[in-house]
């Protein structure tokens, strides 16, 4: 049996701020409850609800100060609470179990996880790679495969075809059968997003009527995948692309758009927060993650779907050069941050 420390180093959050606001802390190591597991963790990734939840954008959903934040993480497991069957001390995981009100983070060297939540870590992945992985890749099976449910020769519309989100649903959606249209700001970019599978990768500053027509002859996508985010308020972007019963998924709802489109065209409109089940303690729902995470590494591991990590190589003292990247807008797919060295 692997030993246990009763303290650990982590990154905390006091107050809300510019990313210098993270402070080293030593905490003590979390308790176990039943259905839970301790996982020792070996690396976490950044995503903009971190980044939300530090400058106090979200600040609703931070956990109690000294706040260890960040929800996804790969590690292994050192200890197992009561009620768990499906993890043994050792096994090597990955999950977003955490990181909001309510739970434990990843920014530390240990984190109590709900193991309804976990899945076996994909083998042919580091420990970088597999934490690049839960949080995007539930967000956008839940687009694509459950909500779009998109359908051989459909064609797709991905908006944000190589940020977190939208690179796994690129690949996803192109694994489903659709013919796959991906946005992307640089020539890099969207040549990175034809190699993760898009049929045709351009820029999404392009007139959303002449790229209709350029893609669709004019009859719109039969699915938008909307990846932006708040503050593009690009609903009316995805409405306008969208063709007669489009189905138009988006993972930021919030902002406003003309509805009249949706009418007109007869669009539904569907909004993934893959947060639910950890917000509400929704138990069906926090096991969900884990099957998808499931079959995320069956698809991993068969070469079928590669995370694709940032050109960066950040240490756990150094999350606030991360949340820096993050939210600069220049990263390129996710941004690990190593844990264990
Ligand atoms: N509701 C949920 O469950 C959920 C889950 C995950 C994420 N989210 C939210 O979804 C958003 C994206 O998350 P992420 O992890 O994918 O972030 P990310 O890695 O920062 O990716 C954002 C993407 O948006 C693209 N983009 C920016 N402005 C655009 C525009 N006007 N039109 C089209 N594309 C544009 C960027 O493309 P360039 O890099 O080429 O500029 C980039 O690919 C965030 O707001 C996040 O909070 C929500």
């Amino acid at each position: 049996m692997p030993e246990i420390p009763e303290t650990m180093d982590a990154q905390v959050l006091r107050e809300h701020g510019d990313p210098d606001v993270f402070e080293a802390a030593t905490l003590n190591v979390p308790e176990v409850d039943a259905n839970e597991v301790l996982v020792e963790v070996a690396a976490t990734s950044v995503n903009p609800v971190d980044t939300k939840i530090r400058s106090g954008f979200a600040s609703d959903l931070c956990p109690d100060s000294p706040a260890v934040l960040h929800g996804d993480l790969a590690g292994e497991v050192v200890q197992v609470g009561d009620g768990v069957d499906e993890f043994a001390v050792g096994d090597e995981v990955y999950g977003c179990p955490g990181g909001i009100a309510g739970t434990t983070g990843a920014l530390a060297e240990y984190a109590a996880a709900d193991a309804a939540t976990l899945a076996h870590k994909p083998e042919s992945l580091t420990m970088r790679e597999a934490a690049a992985l839960p949080l995007v890749s539930i967000t956008a099976w839940d687009g694509l495969v459950t909500r779009a449910d998109v359908s051989p020769g459909e064609s797709v519309l991905v908006h944000g075809g190589t940020g977190g989100v939208g690179h796994i649903g690129v690949q996803l959606a192109s694994l489903e059968g659709g013919v796959v249209h991906a946005t992307a700001s640089t020539d890099e970019k969207r040549a990175l997003a034809e190699d993760l599978g898009a049929d045709h990768a351009f820029d999404y500053r392009r007139d959303v009527e002449e790229y209709v027509a350029a893609y669709t002859d004019g009859e719109g996508f039969e699915v938008v995948f909307d990846t932006v985010g708040a503050g593009a308020d690009n609903l009316g972007n995805d409405f306008a692309a969208a063709g007669v019963k489009g189905r138009v998924v988006t993972t930021v709802s919030r902002g406003e758009a003309d509805l009249d489109p949706v009418h007109s065209k007869g669009l539904s409109v569907d909004t993934v927060f893959m947060l639910l089940p950890l917000i509400h303690d929704d138990h069906a729902g926090r096991l969900r993650h884990g099957e998808i995470l499931d079959r995320v590494a069956t698809l991993v591991d068969q070469g079928d779907v590669v995370p694709h990590l940032d050109d960066t190589d950040y240490g756990l003292e150094e999350v606030n050069e991360a949340h820096r990247r993050l939210e600069s807008g220049d990263h390129v797919g996710k941004i690990a941050i190593r844990v264990k060295d």
